[in-house]
């Protein structure tokens, strides 16, 4: 239960919301592959209709594109994934009021569900909008693009699966480009295609997108796409 960003307003997730720490213990094992394996865990699993599409948003925030994206795409499950508290309440709250059954919300960190949960191939697309840019250099570990999270990502997508990282960030966008220039083995850069919920002048329509375009600050955006 969480009043906050509800402006007095109670939020709640419902149905809509999952909290990692709910999830399953992680078996012992001598490697985290192994371990994946003996959990034997599905995030589809979550969904109506589990054989459907699945795409993953890193960093929902409000939740603003995955309520855009997944109205038009009935068809496609979406799980976004929020580590901080307050957003994700928010965030599920608006899914479970809209009563959108192809979308999930869970609460945690991106990074370590997809590595110690989250078997190979399943996700079409991963969504990475203006993620934190951290900018100070002991901070920048803490960044979601590293050279091992994109691998992370790779083994994650199916055949043909993209990753789609748009950005306001100058600097956190050469970070990425670095990061994106070593893995050029499992990714090829394409342009950055909008999905159809983008708005007018918009490349995605996220709120931080959106803040950001008042302050007139110019954006990057790239698809990666799974070699
Ligand atoms: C700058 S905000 C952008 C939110 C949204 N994508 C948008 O464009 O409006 C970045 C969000 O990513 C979340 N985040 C950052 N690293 C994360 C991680 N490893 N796992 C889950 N959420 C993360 C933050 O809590 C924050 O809500």
């Amino acid at each position: 239960m969480s009043f906050g960003l509800g402006h007095g307003r109670e939020l709640v997730p419902g149905d809509a919301g999952i909290e990692m720490s709910s999830l399953p213990r992680l078996p012992d094992a001598p490697s985290v592959a192994e371990s994946r394996a003996l959990l034997a865990f599905d995030p589809r699993a979550w969904f109506a209709d589990p054989a459907r599409r699945f795409e993953i948003e890193i960093g929902s925030g409000k939740g603003t594109f995955l309520l855009q994206q997944a109205g038009l795409e009935s068809e496609t499950n979406f799980l976004g994934i929020e580590w901080a508290g307050e957003f994700w309440a928010y965030a599920a709250d608006r899914i479970r009021r809209a009563e959108m059954r192809n979308v999930k919300l869970l609460h945690g960190d991106a990074t370590e569900f997809l590595r110690t949960r989250v078997p190979d191939g399943i996700a079409a697309v991963i969504h990475l909008y203006f993620s934190d840019p951290w900018p100070k250099k002991r901070h920048h570990k803490r960044r979601v693009v590293q050279d091992h999270t994109l691998r992370e990502f790779h083994r994650v997508l199916a055949p043909g699966g993209e990753l789609r990282i748009v950005t306001d960030h100058d600097e956190l966008w050469a970070w990425d480009v670095e990061h994106v220039d070593r893995a050029t083995d499992i990714f090829e850069r394409r342009d950055f295609a909008r999905p159809a919920s983008a708005g007018e002048g918009e490349l995605v329509g996220t709120n931080f997108e959106r803040k950001f375009r008042r302050e007139g600050r110019p954006f990057h955006a790239m698809t990666l796409f799974k070699r």
